[in-house]
């Protein structure tokens, strides 16, 4: 079993990242710049703005963080939403989720200019991906991606099962591991709430990747010999003995499951830290064809 280590990889795309950095610093060009909107005080969605923002610092980008309240209107949440498409200074922004019950997620998402939208959650662009067009892909799925590659595992002709259909994650990890190239070129199931015997699907895949939020769900007896696992799962779970009063927990059943797998990521340390990675990866992306 080999572990497809997120924190390591993460790192050396920063690494990467910040290089180029320097040597736009270096040349006086103006270097990425993201802004992070966040609605509200859920200690989760903070801590991963809060992430998200050191990484900026991290690799050399500029940062704004926008906190607005939870009970901000639609109208108001959409108002910062135009001031940031309009401010030549911000390269790219995210507007973290969840957000509040009076707001309309996909009118926001829809709001967000499409040459801005770091997440690549707006239409437009999660179009595009569908289509092998060149755009931002979501962070979470690229992230996905880009471990499978550094890690050579193959995936062609490999029969992939996708437990999840969020817009974030399930939906298009399926579409992306289905694309043309590598990785890609897999057999694609996904499986959802309504998938009828699930554990009989699961045990027929060479790679499974769960994004789920459910701790634990996924067990050995679901899993056949030398899988490639990907964990996406990350619920908080109380735990009286942790400083923090938490511990967070994957999808997956690692104790057991890593015993049949042939690579398999770790929560935390997996696919989390990639995230953040591809994150950066879109924002330069952005400043860089902002610049043409
Ligand atoms: N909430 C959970 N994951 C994400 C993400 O990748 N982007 C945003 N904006 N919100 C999230």
């Amino acid at each position: 079993m080999q572990l497809l280590d997120g924190k390591k990889v993460s790192e050396d795309i920063k690494n990467e990242i910040a290089e180029v950095v320097a040597k736009m610093k270096k040349n006086g060009e103006k270097v990425p710049h993201l802004a992070a909107v966040i609605v509200g005080n859920d200690g989760a969605s903070l801590t991963y703005v809060g992430s998200k923002v050191k990484a900026c610092e991290r690799v050399g980008f500029e940062s704004t963080l926008v906190k607005m309240p939870s009970t901000i209107s639609e109208l108001e949440l959409l108002k910062k939403i135009e001031e940031l498409n309009q401010d030549d200074n911000i390269d790219g922004f995210i507007v973290q989720l969840p957000l509040p019950k009076q707001i309309d997620d996909q009118k926001v998402l829809m709001a967000i200019d499409p040459s801005k939208d770091v997440d690549g959650f707006h239409p437009e662009n999660f179009g595009k991906m569908a289509l092998d067009m060149t755009t931002f892909i979501p962070a979470t799925p690229f992230g996905i991606l880009e471990l499978l590659e550094r890690y050579n595992v193959e995936t062609a002709g490999k029969h992939t099962v996708v437990i999840g259909r969020s817009h974030i994650v399930g939906r298009p990890m399926s579409i992306l591991m289905g694309r043309k190239g590598f990785p890609g070129n897999s057999t694609v199931t996904l499986t959802h709430s309504h998938t009828k015997n699930i554990a009989q699907i699961t045990t027929q895949a060479d790679i499974i990747i769960t994004a789920l939020g459910v701790p634990n769900y996924l067990k050995a007896e679901m899993v056949k010999d030398d899988a490639v696992i990907v964990d996406v799962g990350i619920t908080r779970v109380a735990d009286d003995t942790n400083p923090k009063g938490y511990v967070i927990t994957g999808d997956v059943d690692f104790e057991n499951v890593s015993k049949k797998a042939s690579f398999i990521t770790p929560v935390p340390g997996g696919v989390g830290p990639m995230t953040i990675a591809m994150l950066l990866k879109n924002t330069l992306l952005a400043r860089e064809l902002r610049r043409d």
